[in-house]
């Protein structure tokens, strides 16, 4: 290592963290000594959980002092992206070997470059398992319903292996928003209450309760989407170990369902069809069994499911693509601009969409950032394939005599195929339950045009509502 200046420190530092997983800390304190130029092996790290394990470990438990003049020390993007992981883990060693690697980084900037390099291969090592317990716990964190003197609440007991609860806090309550829920787990606790996110002390098991209507509905869900035409038991035990079972009411299926799979299968293959499992007994069991829906990467995003709205028996269901980003944060279909210029239109040609049923082809928002806005992304046929059961079933409950589906992924998810909208609109098509189809372009097309392409769109779509305004009167009188 170069100095950054020209002494290096002999002296001992102890660096105590307020946490276990208290970045700035680490990198506050990194920052100094780097500056004061104090070497890796003059320096132990400790947090509330991680006691040095040097009991006569000796150190100056005040910072160093860094000379006035001294240069701010560098780290690249990379590192600091993985420090933010790694700093998680429940390994003891990690804050030291990030403060090597911080080091060894002022003389050699490109050295995450090196993948031979045993500290890059190690934090990388320990940030890829602590990305795959966050996996772990956002996809198996099982909530079940107590009643207290507030109403409802919800609490689930985890076991993280590092120290991931706080980072993942905003996932569960922008997932959870509407809930009241609490999150223990051996390392801390987390508590929502609909508006404020508190932390509390460690909890056992015995403080969760178990057994109860929101894993009846977890079991209902599992046994749903379990396919046995894609069953592997090697992958499914590797992507949902054991130990995770025990928190998991639909865990108990697991034995059964593996059982009766060749059965099943072989049912299937007969019927020629694929297996979505048992219909969802009301909008609200699909509403909530949405929530935890992974079949699809889009479902794995880590944004919130929105569900169809709309009367029970509503003659029209309205089928839109995807909720957009309004739509994601408020948890509503079509309440952004699409939704605005929808409405307009439904106005104009005398549909009130209080009597329809507006729902979208796939319930996630697909996305990818740009800055720090959410782009919307076309989701692929598959995934409007894999999500389209979730539509059948709202279908299959809601039975309107009219769907009108809005682009050419509602298109795809009602008729099973892909079609071309401007050849298919203005006619209807029969779906297998009697009720009509009717095809239009969707309101964010007309948004991105300009001028003359707009204004024709605009009348054309204008044409296509008011048709279906007629044949729904025909139809409902
Ligand atoms: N676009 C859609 O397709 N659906 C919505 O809910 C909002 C925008």
């Amino acid at each position: 290592m170069k100095p950054l200046h020209d002494t290096l420190v002999t002296e001992a530092f102890r660096i105590e963290l307020s946490a276990p997983d208290d970045f700035e800390g680490w990198r506050d304190a990194a920052r100094r000594m780097i500056c004061a130029n104090v070497p890796p092996d003059r320096v132990t790290w400790e947090s509330p959980v991680d006691q040095c394990a040097d009991l006569f470990a000796q150190g100056d438990r005040r910072l160093p002092e860094p000379p006035a003049d001294a240069p701010q020390p560098h780290a690249s993007r990379d590192f600091l992206q993985l420090a933010h992981s790694v700093i998680l883990h429940s390994d003891s060693a990690r804050f030291s070997v990030l403060y090597r690697m911080l080091w060894r980084l002022q003389s050699r900037p490109r050295l995450m470059e090196d993948k031979a390099d045993s500290d890059v291969r190690q934090i990388e090592d320990l940030a890829r398992q602590v990305r795959r317990d966050t996996h772990k716990m956002r996809a198996f964190v099982r909530f079940r319903v107590v009643e207290n003197e507030a109403g409802e609440h919800y609490v689930a007991w985890f076991e993280p292996e590092h120290h991931i609860l706080r980072a993942n806090a905003g996932f569960f309550t922008r997932r959870f928003t509407a809930m009241r829920w609490t999150i223990l787990t051996p390392r801390g606790t987390l508590y929502w209450d609909g508006e404020v996110l508190r932390e509390g002390p460690p909890a056992t098991r015995a403080d969760a309760p178990s057994g109860d209507l929101v894993e009846a509905l977890w079991r209902g869900y599992y046994a749903s989407i379990f396919n046995p035409a894609r069953l592997k038991v090697g992958a499914m035990l590797k992507e949902m170990p054991r130990k995770y079972w025990k928190n998991m009411p639909e865990a108990s299926l697991i034995p059964g369902l593996i059982a009766g799979a060749q059965a099943r299968e072989a049912k299937m293959v007969k019927a020629g069809e694929q297996d979505f499992g048992e219909l969802p007994q009301s909008l609200d069991a699909i509403g909530g069994a949405l929530l935890a829906c992974r079949r699809c990467q889009i479902g794995c995003n880590g944004t919130r499911a929105v569900m169809g709205e709309g009367p029970k028996s509503a003659p029209l269901m309205i089928v839109g693509e995807q909720p957009g980003d309004t739509e994601e944060a408020e948890g509503r279909p079509f309440v952004g601009p699409a939704g605005q210029l929808l409405r307009t239109h439904l106005e104009a040609a005398n549909i009130s969409i209080d009597q329809a049923y507006v729902t979208n082809a796939v319930k996630h928002f697909k996305f990818v950032m740009q800055g720090k806005r959410r782009l919307h992304q076309n989701p692929t046929a598959g995934e409007i394939d894999t999500c389209r059961w979730w539509l059948e079933n709202e279908r299959a409950l809601i039975k309107p005599r009219v769907v009108l589906a809005l682009g050419a992924s509602a298109a795809r998810s009602l008729l099973g195929k892909t079609v071309s909208v401007q050849k298919v609109r203005g006619e209807p098509q029969l779906l297998d339950d009697g009720s009509e189809l009717w095809i239009t372009t969707h309101p964010s097309y007309l948004l991105r045009l300009q001028d003359h392409a707009q204004a024709e769109q605009e009348v054309k779509f204008a044409n296509d509502l008011r048709k279906v305004s007629a044949r729904l009167r025909e139809l409902t009188v």
